[in-house]
């Protein structure tokens, strides 16, 4: 089941150009279900566990003022191999790698303001979604 399911989040660069809801009819368009959804803040602290493992890089501190900086849509979602799929689906990065059509090449500016995170495994997944989610809230 876990293959089935990925964790995305909408980024604050997304709500302030006015994004958000372009982007979730995106996602759906493209076959995945909702299966937890919820908007809300990251503190500083939380961005910085949230990217723990990216921690003394030289994006690091750009990377969580901005996640911290405004709401983030928090997304469970399922489909087959949905890690994969939705990787293909927003596309590299960099919004100015990503392939034309995809959502980060679409909406994302730089690969700070990239409008979407999508979880590249299983594991990390299941990590990111357990920061927003309580069980009772996965359906
Ligand atoms: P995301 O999919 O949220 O996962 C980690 C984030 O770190 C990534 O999107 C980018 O926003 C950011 N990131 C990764 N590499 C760099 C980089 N070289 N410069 C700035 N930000 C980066």
């Amino acid at each position: 089941m876990e293959n089935n399911l990925t964790f995305s989040m909408i980024k604050p660069d997304a709500f302030k150009k006015g994004v958000t809801s372009d982007i979730l009819f995106e996602i759906l368009k493209d076959d995945f279900k909702l299966r937890a959804i919820k908007v809300t803040m990251l503190t500083l602290d939380k961005a910085e566990e949230f990217y723990s493992e990216h921690r003394g890089k030289e994006f690091f501190e750009r990377l969580t003022c901005f996640m911290s900086s405004g709401p983030v849509m928090a997304l469970i979602l399922e489909k087959n191999d949905a890690i994969n799929e939705f990787r293909k689906l927003i596309g590299n990065t960099n919004p100015e790698k990503a392939e034309e059509g995809t959502i980060r090449h679409k909406y994302g500016t730089t690969t700070t303001f990239n409008a979407v995170h999508g979880a590249d495994s299983s594991e990390h997944a299941q990590r990111e979604w357990s920061f927003f989610f309580s069980k009772r809230e996965i359906y």
